[in-house]
Parts: structure tokens; C-alpha cells; sequence
């Protein structure tokens, strides 16, 4: 086990540039089980999550192998190239799926392109409860044969037909559920109509890579999207877009402890939200060179911005609602937290997408803030200073938040189990560190608990490598 020990009270200098995104990438690598022959995805970013669902596509039949470094290729991303190799298989195994929730993302492929697919439930998590049966509805809908038995999701379709399905939810849509079945339905016969689908980013991501594939789908980034089947889709080559919630993160980061530091060519259209509650609160934004982004929709090329931040000298509270997109997002909610937290004034934080997304509060209050959970809210009476303290932590982007919180607390901050954060992060203590923060990764020897439930691959031989996706158990 590892933990980062931060000192506080350095100020952050610089220019950090962002990764690809993780939840773009995800639901784009489960999608290449649908391409006949060889994709190679680049600005890939070095995610155990990654890792993970690279073991899992392997053991469905793909070689998947990282390429040698371009000269456009920044920091630690790097190209992927999947290359299907065998058919036969059709169920991803329990021990890798257990990993990690998005390996759902590979039912809908599976079933489109293979017929079959029998996919472990995704495990809970400490966001809350978090079903799947708007994945399911939506398959069924499509013409599959669904059954749940022991802890699998079996699913059985000799051809998918094209269906109008609302996806809406509870809570709004489902981003990995749009991604399931936006795929699928490339391969059905005739139209399907997504009614409430989800609008994020990422999705649109997903709908381009695969309209690169072959696929013919128009609507990407609204609630009604269409998509006529087609009979195959090919391989390709394809840039996923920046990460939005590691961008929101670096921004809170230099809100929090910042002096001035410049994000480089940040997918600004995607961030709008983070953008004005961050000036609200009293933080100096500023975007300066533009430059043409990825095309993230099929109507319009997105811009992108070097964007400058400049904390406040007195930063002032807000209240914040964590929506689906283009509202403000759950996964930077728990940072933003640790923001309002030293902000002056009572701010209330809701989540309307994860009702129960607050395990970092127990946490933040180790280092002095002072929050208070009612419900789906978190009432933040702001405090001038943290003071450093040893902190466990509990899921990815609780994790960021004490990350954060750390680089602005007095004295030093020891932040355990953060395997949870190499899941979502790429390098994420390095970028700091480059920026000017007191940031270390150090062996946790007081943790006795088992090996980390994630996967990590050995370090990346940059190699043309051929065959499978080498993979090691984290030693304990
Ligand atoms: C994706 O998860 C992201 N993960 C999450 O990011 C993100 O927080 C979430 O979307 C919301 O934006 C990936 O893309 C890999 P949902 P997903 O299905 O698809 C409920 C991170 O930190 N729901 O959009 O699993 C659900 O319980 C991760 O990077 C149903 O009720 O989320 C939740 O309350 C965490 N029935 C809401 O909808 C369903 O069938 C949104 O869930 C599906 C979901």
C-alpha cells in the first residue's frame, strides 16, 4: 500500500497540461469489441482503471497493447491499439468486472456484435446504491434476452432491432447506460430513438468514436439522440478528448492553494459550470490562446482555451447543485467541498445525481472544516485554515479532495489508501508537484489491510507489443 504525505502551505506556479479522459476512454475501449480489425486510441491517459478494463478486453479476445510515445504526445498518455483476435469468448470474469464498475460498458458491445454476453454485476460502491436496469431496460428493448443469476447479467440476442427507449432515470440519465445502448444500437436493424439520454461529454466521445467506426449516429450532446444500425463496424484511429473532471480538479487546486497557474488547452465548453461557480466564489479566471478542440459534437468544432487562475484573497461561500450535465458535476463535488470549506460564509452543497456522494466530509473534518450532512445536502460553515492530519481515503474523487485540501492545510497532511486515486488520475501528484506543491508518494507500512483491489500494470514498455495485456497483482 501507498500514501501521499503532503505539506501545506505552498503556493502553486505554473503550467500543467491535462490527460485524457477517463470516462471517455472507458466506454470507448469497450466499444472496440465491435470493430472488425485494429483501432488505436491516442491521449490515452495511465488510469488502473484502464488497466483494468484492458485485462478484461483481453480475456474477451483482444490484443491490446500501448504503442511507442509520439512527439505529440504529452506527459504519461499514450496510444492504445486493440486489435480483435478471437470471437469465442463472452464473459467477462467476475475478478476483473468486481474492479471496476464501468466494465459494464462492455455488455451492450458484447451482446451487438457476438450475440452473447454474460457480465458480473457491478459491485456497490461508497457513491451509494447504483443499479443498472436502466442498462437492462433499454438491451430488452432492443431485443435481447435478459436474465440475472448468480451475482451475472446473461444476455442473449441473435440480431438487436432498433427500438424508441427512455433511459430517464430517478436521477436523471445514466451516462454508462446511454453508452451501452447508444453501442448496441449501432449494430441493430433499422432506428433507435434515445429519449433522456445522457448529454455528458463523454458520451459524445463514445458517439464520435464510434460514428469514426462506421456507425451513423446524429444528436450526440441532447436528450434525443438517433441511431440507424448498420451491418459492421471497422477500426480506426481516434484522439479521446481531455479530461473535464481532472481540469475541475487542477482549477480547484490553484483555487485552493494557487498563486497563478495556467491549465493548458482545457476543453473550456465542457466546464462552463466549474468555470462560474469558481468565479462566484471570488476566483480570477481568465482565458487566454484558443485554440480549435475536438469536434465535440457532430454540429460544431469545440474551442479550447490556456486558461489562468488566480486565487482570491478572500474567497467567498456559494451554494452548489450537482446535476447531469451541463449542470454541475457529481465528480467534482467532493473538491469543491474542500474549497467551500475555507471560504467565508455558509455555503450548502447538493447532490441530486449521488444522494449519498459524501464520504469525504468525515475525512475533511479531520483537517478542521467544519460540514454538516443533511440528506443530499452538505452544510459548509467556512474556516480560515485546515491543520494537517492523517486521512484514509475512500473512493476516487473523495480522494482528490484531501489531496486538496492538504496543499492548503498548516503542517502535514498523510492521505492513505490512495490506490483509490491512481484509478481516476493520471500522475495526478506529479502534476502538483511540477506546480510547485510538497507532494510525496511513500510506501504506507502501517496499513496491513489486503492487496489493493485494483489492478496496475507493470511499468509500460513503450514496445510495439504484440498479444496480451500484461498484467500484475499489486503486491500487498
Ligand atoms: C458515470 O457513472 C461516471 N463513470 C461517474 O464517474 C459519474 O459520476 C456518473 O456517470 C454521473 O455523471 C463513468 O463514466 C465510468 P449513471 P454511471 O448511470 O454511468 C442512477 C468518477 O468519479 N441510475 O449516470 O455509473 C445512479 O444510481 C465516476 O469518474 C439508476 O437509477 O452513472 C445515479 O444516481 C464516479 N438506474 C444516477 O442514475 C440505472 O440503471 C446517475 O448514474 C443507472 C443509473
Amino acid at each position: 500500500m501507498e500514501k501521499f504525505v503532503v505539506h501545506g502551505g505552498r503556493k502553486l506556479n505554473g503550467e500543467v497540461t491535462l490527460s485524457g479522459s477517463k470516462n471517455a476512454v472507458l466506454p470507448i475501449m469497450a466499444a472496440s469489441l465491435m470493430a472488425q480489425g485494429t483501432t488505436v486510441l491516442h491521449s490515452v491517459p495511465d488510469l488502473a482503471d484502464v488497466d483494468t478494463l484492458g485485462a478484461v478486453l483481453c480475456e474477451l479476445g483482444l490484443s491490446v497493447s500501448r504503442l511507442e510515445k509520439t512527439a505529440d504526445t504529452t506527459g504519461h498518455s499514450s496510444s492504445l491499439e486493440l486489435k480483435l483476435i478471437d470471437e469465442t469468448s463472452f464473459q467477462a470474469p467476475y475478478d476483473l468486472v468486481r474492479r471496476m464498475r464501468a466494465s459494464i460498458c462492455v455488455l451492450g458491445p458484447l451482446l451487438a456484435r457476438r450475440g452473447r454476453a454474460s457480465v458480473s454485476l457491478p459491485g456497490g460502491c461508497n457513491l451509494g446504491h447504483r443499479p443498472i436496469e436502466l442498462h437492462l431496460k433499454g438491451l430488452r428493448a432492443l431485443g435481447a434476452d435478459i436474465q440475472i443469476q448468480h451475482g451475472y447479467v446473461y444476455a442473449h440476442a441473435t440480431q438487436l432491432q432498433g427500438a424508441h427507449i427512455f433511459l430517464g432515470g430517478p436521477f436523471g440519465s445514466t451516462v454508462t447506460g446511454t453508452c451501452n445502448i447508444m453501442s448496441a444500437a449501432t449494430l441493430a436493424k433499422g432506428t433507435t430513438i434515445l429519449e433522456s439520454a445522457a448529454c455528458e461529454p463523454e458520451v459524445v466521445d463514445l458517439g464520435n468514436y464510434l460514428n469514426a467506426m462506421g456507425a451513423q449516429i446524429r444528436g450526440l450532446g441532447t436528450p434525443r439522440i438517433s441511431i440507424e444500425g448498420v451491418d459492421q463496424l471497422h477500426g480506426t484511429q481516434y484522439h479521446v478528448i481531455p479530461d473535464r473532471i481532472e481540469a475541475a480538479t487542477l482549477l480547484i487546486a490553484a483555487a485552493i492553494a494557487g498563486d497563478q497557474v495556467i491549465l493548458k488547452q482545457v476543453p473550456t465548453e465542457y466546464l462552463t459550470a466549474v468555470l462560474e461557480t469558481l468565479r462566484e466564489i471570488g476566483v480570477s479566471i481568465e482565458l487566454e490562446k484558443s485554440f480549435p478542440g475536438h469536434a465535440s459534437t457532430s454540429r460544431t468544432e469545440s474551442v479550447f482555451h490556456d486558461i489562468r487562475i488566480q486565487s482570491g484573497s478572500r474567497l467567498t461561500a456559494t451554494d452548489i447543485i450537482a446535476l447531469p450535465y451541463p449542470g454541475f458535476p457529481t465528480d467534482a463535488q467532493a473538491q469543491l467541498t474542500a474549497l467551500l470549506s475555507l471560504c467565508e460564509g455558509i455555503s450548502i452543497v447538493t447532490d441530486k445525481v449521488f444522494p449519498d456522494r459524501f464520504m469525504h466530509i468525515s475525512e475533511l473534518a479531520r483537517l478542521g472544516a467544519q460540514v454538516r450532512r443533511e440528506g443530499n445536502h452538505a452544510i459548509i460553515s467556512g474556516v480560515r485554515q485546515f491543520s494537517g492530519a492523517s486521512v484514509m481515503a475512500s473512493d476516487l474523487r473523495a480522494s482528490a479532495a484531501l489531496v486538496l485540501a492538504g496543499l492548503a492545510a498548516d503542517g502535514t497532511t498523510s492521505i492513505r489508501r490512495i490506490y483509490h486515486l491512481d484509478r481516476g488520475y493520471d500522475h495526478l501528484d506529479e502534476k502538483l508537484r511540477a506546480l510547485g506543491a510538497s507532494i510525496e508518494r511513500v510506501p504506507d507500512t502501517t496499513d496491513t489491510s489486503q492487496s489493493t483491489p485494483f489492478l496496475r500494470g507493470p511499468s509500460w514498455s513503450r514496445q510495439k507489443a504484440k498479444g496480451t495485456f500484461p498484467i500484475q497483482e499489486e503486491s500487498p
